[in-house]
């Protein structure tokens, strides 16, 4: 390890990547707001029990992946592994819990102790969206399209939308034992974690990805087929009202999702562009409980990963967002020069100019070496004789035309702005 490595499954986002992070999220503000979300911004850490309760304590996250500590008050707090808990401990403290609708959405880190790999990190990233309070089929069809409208914007194409029906917490008895009768003759050659999900919880064997499990697993009845009527047709309203705004879906029976919060709809939105770890976003509805609260709140939202939607731009060619590079370097020659420059910078900037410079004594080669590297678009080189004359030729970088300005900020302005 060298000393300017973090650790494992962590990055920094450098100044040359930080505008494509920066437009990924001025994009998330820009289509969300259209829909009427709001930007809640919760701590980074929650009490422990928020993500127990609200999450599942049978969950990969909860038993495995939260990084956990207790603070110097003899809490148990854990950095949060998702956003949908925090956000919904928030909006417990408004009437969202007595069904009135509130729209929100957040950006942000989380983190999860997942073994690091290409598109799986330790500390990532994810843009997300409840919508709280309300309960319709025709919402959860929305946040969707939502998803789908923002992807448009930051120019992913090529994505997969998979769908899926959880049901609600009455129809899951009767699709539990159609499970559990399909796979116990099965179950002796299925992995260790499927043999202990067979006790614990059997849906989340029809989330295991070794190849022999998944043998068994694609001959599975549906679940779906033993919910009520009622869930069947929520599913079905979802359905058509996707079909209505033009999205494409493809129902996956399978789809069960990580997090134990899930009723109803469910969605997977993968991208063959990403290799091993497809899903650049999921969400679905949610009953979440909250420590202290026998009654659960109810949304619908989506987390998209940023370090995913990153890559599967790279892997579609779309070019990165450039940093803005100083408009204008300023060359000195001379002591004179150099404090007369030093002046004029401070007021190019607070005109707007991005405006760069070396603050001591270089020669003029180290300079324009400088601006080079800088990738400066206009260079201006001062010495005495320009002093004299408040007179100096403006050169293009990329061209090597020159044109004589007159060193105001008057002209100055009017030649770069
Ligand atoms: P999730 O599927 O666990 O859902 O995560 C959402 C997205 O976050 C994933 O599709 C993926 O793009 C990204 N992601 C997850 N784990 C990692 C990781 N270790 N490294 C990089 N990216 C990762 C949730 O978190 C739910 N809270 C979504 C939701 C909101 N459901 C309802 N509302």
């Amino acid at each position: 390890m060298s000393k300017s490595t973090p650790p494992p499954g962590t990055s920094d986002i450098l100044p040359e990547e930080a505008p494509t992070w920066n437009f990924l999220e001025d994009s998330a503000k820009k289509i969300f707001s259209l829909y009427g979300y709001g930007e809640l911004r919760t701590p980074i850490f929650e009490y422990t029990e928020v993500f127990q309760r609200g999450l599942g304590n049978e969950t990969e996250v909860v038993k495995k992946e939260m990084y956990t500590f207790e603070d110097r008050g003899g809490r148990s707090l854990t950095l949060r592994p998702e956003g949908t808990a925090g956000v919904m401990r928030s909006l417990s403290g408004t009437d969202a819990l007595n069904g009135v609708e509130h729209r929100v959405f957040y950006i942000g880190p989380m983190f999860r102790g997942e073994r690091p790999a290409a598109g799986r990190r330790r500390q990532f990233h994810q843009i997300g969206v409840e919508n709280a309070g309300k309960v319709s089929p025709e919402l959860d069809a929305e946040c969707i399209a939502m998803l789908v409208h923002y992807l448009n914007e930051i120019k992913i194409s090529g994505f997969t939308l998979y769908l899926n029906t959880r049901g609600v917490a009455s129809d899951r008895p009767a699709a539990e034992e159609a499970l559990r009768t399909y796979f116990a003759p099965h179950i002796d050659s299925m992995c260790d974690d499927c043999k202990e999900r067979f006790q614990r919880n059997i849906w989340r064997i029809l989330d295991c990805k070794q190849e022999n499990c998944r043998k068994v697993i694609d001959n599975a009845p549906d679940a779906a087929d033993f919910f009520s009527q009622e869930s069947k047709d929520y599913f079905k309203k979802v359905c058509n009202a996707l079909t209505a705004m033009g999205i494409d879906y493809v129902i996956e029976p399978r789809l069960v999702r990580g997090l134990d919060y899930y009723v109803h709809t469910v969605f997977e939105l993968t991208h063959p562009g990403l290799g091993g770890q497809t899903a650049i976003a999921g969400g679905g509805r949610y009953e979440l409980m909250l420590p202290e609260s026998n009654k659960p709140i109810q949304g619908v939202g989506f987390a998209a990963g940023m370090e995913r939607l990153i890559m599967v731009r790279e892997a579609l060619g779309v070019p990165p967002l450039l940093p803005e590079h100083p408009k204008l370097f300023l060359a000195s020659m001379g002591d004179k020069a150099l404090a007369f420059n030093i002046a004029l910078s401070a007021k190019l900037r607070k005109a707007g100019i991005r405006t760069a410079l070396e603050l001591e004594s270089k020669s003029l080669k180290s300079q324009m070496r400088s601006a080079d590297r800088l990738k400066a678009a206009y260079s201006i080189v001062i010495g005495d004789s320009e002093l004299e004359s408040g007179k100096a030729m403006l050169k293009n970088m990329s061209d090597s035309t020159q044109k004589e300005v007159k060193l105001t900020l008057e002209d100055l302005k009017n030649e770069l702005c």
